[in-house]
């Protein structure tokens, strides 16, 4: 069956009201599967510690049938990667790429610079008992950039170089010892140091809410900036960590919008669609003392009608991402299914059902409606 055949059948046989019904019956192998379905469009992929004895058998056959692109979740951050100085740790790491290779999965790097002091080792920021000077933050992000981003040099193809680097208040940078230290041109760097690192390699900067009209303009200044001094980057990865009815469509337009005509692509780094919503837990730790309060939800499963909103809106803004396709160059889920995700224990511990796939790794409401989405903007 062409793709172009298929994509037309499930334009037909889908939609959004059969999807509920559908995805129960659901074989795995039967439905369309999303990187071909994406394929003229842009890549998919999912965030996934892909590693021997990680997953079961199933859950790596239902990765490699649907997406092409894979983002490790944690392994590859700065303090897994260099818990003490010089002290590098590749094993994990190694045997992610391998995987990644051997079934010809696309590799991004996640992440060369978190730039949150919670994120990122004590080490990094001391000379002895003193505060490090902003030369040897810069030596040790330099060292850091070779070693990892150097390591993998034409295999890891590109790399969120600089994560959450914006404020969440009035200033540009969040504050933080990054700033602090190595002071205001810390991005830039960050991202001369990567291209030094892997010429090749393309390097995104990465971050949450730069969509909002309050950290856009950041985001944009950013751009900016590295435009007229010559500093590389090539996509904004937004991150998507969304919420159910609260997607913000307009503004994710005009930030596509926007970035492109700065010449830089867009990529959503980290797509999931919480049921459960979490308020602003993030911006201060104090919040999520409140969070904790709240009580789980859906524990006992995702009611049908919350299914069949989630899968409306993911289809929504599916078809915004298509709309704009030729901006936007891939779309990673954070997690491969919603007893993988993240959300499940951040802010607070609960049942949360922010993905496509559910527990029992079947396709959910929201994939078919996507699947379905795509098929009907074919031309
Ligand atoms: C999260 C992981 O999913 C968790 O397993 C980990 O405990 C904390 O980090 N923004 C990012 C990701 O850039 O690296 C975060 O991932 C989610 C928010």
């Amino acid at each position: 069956m062409t793709h172009q055949h298929r994509g037309g059948l499930w334009s037909k046989m889908i939609s959004l009201a059969a999807a509920v019904a559908l995805a129960g019956a659901a074989e795995t192998e039967n439905v369309p599967a999303l990187r071909d379905v994406f394929k003229d469009k842009f890549d998919i992929g999912v965030a996934a510690e892909v590693l021997p004895g990680n997953y079961q058998p199933e859950e790596l056959a239902l990765l490699c049938r649907h997406f092409g692109v894979v983002t490790p979740e944690n392994d590859l951050k700065l303090h897994h990667v260099q818990p003490r100085e010089g002290a590098f740790r590749f094993e994990r790491p190694d045997a992610f790429v391998a995987f990644a290779e051997a079934h010809h999965l696309k590799i991004v790097g996640h992440n060369l610079f978190w730039m949150r002091d919670n994120e990122t080792p004590a080490w990094f920021f001391k000379d002895g008992d003193q505060p490090a000077s902003r030369d040897l933050v810069l030596k040790r992000m330099r060292e850091h950039a070779r070693a990892v981003a150097g390591r993998y040099r034409g295999r890891i193809a590109c790399w969120d170089v600089a994560n959450e680097a914006l404020s969440d208040g009035g200033e540009f940078l969040r504050p933080s010892k990054w700033q602090s230290l190595a002071g205001d041109d810390v991005v830039e760097q960050a991202f001369r140091f990567a291209h030094e690192a892997d010429p090749q390699a393309k390097l995104i900067y990465n971050d949450y809410s730069i969509e909002s009209p309050e950290k856009r303009p950041k985001l944009l200044r950013l751009l900016r900036e590295f435009k007229a001094r010559g500093a590389p980057i090539h996509v904004v990865g937004i991150q998507g960590h969304w919420e159910l009815d609260a997607i913000p469509f307009a503004d994710i337009e005009k930030t596509i919008e926007a970035v492109s005509q700065l010449g830089v692509k867009v990529a959503i780094t980290e797509l999931d669609l919480g049921v459960v919503r979490r308020g602003e837990a993030w911006m201060d730790a104090g919040k999520q003392r409140e969070a904790l309060k709240k009580p789980d939800l859906y524990a006992a499963g995702c009611p049908p009608d919350v299914l069949q909103r989630q899968a409306e809106q993911y289809a929504r803004l599916f078809q915004l991402l298509l709309k704009h396709a030729g901006a936007v160059e891939r779309v990673t889920f954070w997690g491969l299914h919603d007893g993988r995700s993240w959300l499940n224990d951040w802010p607070w511990k609960r049942t949360d059902h922010g993905l496509i796939f559910d527990r029992r790794f079947q396709p959910k409401p929201a994939f078919f409606a996507i699947a379905a989405e795509t098929s009907c903007s074919k031309p």
